[in-house]
């Protein structure tokens, strides 16, 4: 097979500047603005020295709104520490699998450096960009397309808490060997935060952006909207690469009956993460 897009190496533009240069006063996104207009909020913009990457070295994340991007990754980072108990207290060690040039990780790291944070992606340009703007203290490495994770770069039980944004949501036939994954690099007792798109997602279209991207994939035709989603996991594949190569739907009732068999299903947050729902589960301890 050609090697995918993700292996590749492309040369990378240069970074922008640090979040506090895009402070503005108002958000585009009612979520954000509500956090921009917290008062504590400034100090977290002036504590990230981190540079913003460009718009093609951020996922295509919110064109020409850098504020916006770096508030969704505080967002994220404020949600997952209401959620998971104790998230990242003195020495607690956090995945953020498939975590991109760091949306969500740079606020692990400026905001809460008493913890520790790693970072794998699939796409060697998102590894590459964070070894080259970001510091040494946020581990970074290339996932494979297929699991295994490596054993030593991934020992078993290591991380109090994995995250995973936006992943799952493209995943089809690694799903499973994913989460298994996953849950063997979780300490007992560790927690995973994994968004994904629901019926609840599924319900909501055609009025979110997402299907602005849906209606234009041939295998998406010939499903009608606004409906109930008409299957427990849904499958919309749009490219032939080994992973990153369509939009997956779950409904909870599959997260429950089939993520459940491998892991403690504490919660399941309908819109947790934007139109996304969002999974937590608990490795048991025993
Ligand atoms: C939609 S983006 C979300 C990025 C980031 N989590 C965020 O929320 O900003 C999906 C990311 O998952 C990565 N990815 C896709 N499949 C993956 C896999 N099997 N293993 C690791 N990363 C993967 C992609 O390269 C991309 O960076």
């Amino acid at each position: 097979m050609l090697r995918a897009y993700y292996d590749l190496p492309v040369e990378l533009a240069d970074p922008l500047k640090k979040p506090v240069d895009f402070f503005l006063p108002k958000a585009h996104v009612p979520e954000h603005e509500a956090i921009l207009r917290h008062p504590a909020t400034w100090q977290l913009i002036a504590r990230d020295q981190l540079p913003i990457p460009q718009y093609q070295e951020r996922e295509f994340y919110y064109k020409d709104m850098e504020l916006d991007y770096w508030l969704s990754g505080l967002v994220d980072f404020l949600k997952v520490n209401e959620r998971i108990p104790d998230a990242c207290t003195v020495g607690k060690k956090i995945l953020d699998f498939g975590g991109a040039t760091g949306r969500v990780a740079r606020h692990f790291l400026s905001q809460a450096p008493q913890s520790h944070t790693t970072l794998s992606d699939v796409n060697i340009n998102h590894i590459n960009w964070l070894r080259k703007h970001f510091p040494a203290q946020l581990s970074t490495y290339k996932a494979p397309a297929i699991p295994p994770l490596s054993k030593e770069d991934f020992p078993d039980n290591q991380f109090d808490l994995v995250m995973a944004f936006s992943v799952f949501t493209h995943i089809d036939q690694q799903e499973i060997p994913t989460l298994l994954e996953l849950l063997r690099i979780t300490k007992p007792g560790g927690y995973l935060y994994l968004t994904f798109h629901s019926d609840k997602t599924w319900a909501l279209l055609p009025d979110i952006f997402l299907y602005q991207f849906l209606k234009e994939i041939p295998s998406f035709k010939k499903y009608q909207v606004p409906s109930t989603m008409p299957e427990d996991r849904i499958c919309v594949s749009y490219s032939d690469t080994q992973t990153y190569n369509c939009q997956m739907f779950h409904s909870d009732k599959y997260i429950k009956d089939v993520w459940g068999k491998h892991a403690i299903i504490e919660q399941i947050i309908p819109q947790g993460h934007a139109y996304q729902s969002v999974a937590i589960l608990h490795k048991s301890l025993v």
